[in-house]
């Protein structure tokens, strides 16, 4: 479904993604690892065009999309949360998932200073479909809570239902468990698994909760200074001696 081939992209001096090879097959939760400043994040930003590479090729189910506007590539189905929770906090939760929807609405800004009829419809339709995943999940409770009121690991929810709105086929989460105590942390574990069992989304996602990503992840990517250092099943990826050193040598 997604496949990068030798992409890097460099920071002034710095390659943060050097020669990056990596690869996912729709319907699977694969896990993409790696020490602080391994370049993960970078990745998940020049998946999603936020970056153009320097070298090499990203493809999503055979098209070519490195180069392209976060918005068309969003548009081609691929959705991401943040490592740092964006929400509009003042705005409710429900509003919150409404406006991410926007990229899958028609109406334009006239359509809706006249509120024509197409625009009302569009609208309730937009409502209904927010409530839905909302619900599913588990916020449908809180959808008149401002975004900023809620706890913290709701918020993270909130986000992941925010890209959902956007009807990916390729959903990227950035340390989705990022300050999760233990049944939080279980309760998403949970959440992730019904995306992909029961949406049918792809999932890849980054994380350094090692419990979470070795009970979820079909295969892991191993990221290290940029380079891929090891990817396989999650069995593999534990007992390679090279992904021991690389994390044991940051400690
Ligand atoms: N826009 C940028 N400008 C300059 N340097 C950057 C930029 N984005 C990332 N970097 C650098 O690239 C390297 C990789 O950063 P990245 O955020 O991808 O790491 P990460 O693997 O996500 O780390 P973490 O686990 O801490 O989130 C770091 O050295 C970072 O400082
Ligand atoms: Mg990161």
């Amino acid at each position: 479904m997604l496949e990068l081939r030798g992409v890097s992209i460099s920071f002034g001096g710095l390659k943060a993604v050097d020669g990056v090879d990596m690869d996912v097959a729709e319907g699977e939760i694969a896990g993409l690892i790696g020490p602080n400043g391994a370049g993960k994040t970078t990745v998940f930003n020049l998946i999603t065009g936020l970056y153009a590479p320097n070298e090499g090729a990203i493809t999503f189910r055979g098209r070519v999309i490195h180069g392209q506007p976060p918005h068309r590539i969003t548009e081609l189905g691929i959705a991401r949360t943040f490592q740092n929770i964006r929400l509009f906090g003042t705005a409710s939760a429900l509003e919150n998932v409404m406006m991410a929807r926007h990229c899958r609405t028609r109406s334009g800004s006239l359509a809706a200073i006249f509120f024509t009829r197409a625009f009302r419809d569009e609208e309730a339709q937009t409502r209904a479909r927010a409530l839905e995943l909302l619900d599913f999940v588990g916020l449908a409770d809180v959808q008149g809570v401002r975004a900023a009121d809620l706890p913290y690991g709701l918020q993270r929810r909130l986000e992941i239902a925010r890209a959902l709105a956007t009807e990916p086929q390729l959903l990227l989460l950035d340390e989705p468990a990022a300050g999760m105590n233990e049944t939080e942390s279980e309760g998403l574990m949970q959440l992730i698994r019904r995306i992909r069992d029961e949406l049918g989304k792809t999932v890849l996602l980054i994380d350094h909760d090692m419990r979470v990503v070795m009970g979820l992840c079909d295969r892991i990517t191993v990221l290290n200074f940029g380079r891929r250092l090891a990817h396989g099943r999650p069995e593999e990826v534990r007992s390679n001696p090279d992904v021991i050193e690389a994390y044991l040598g940051r400690e």
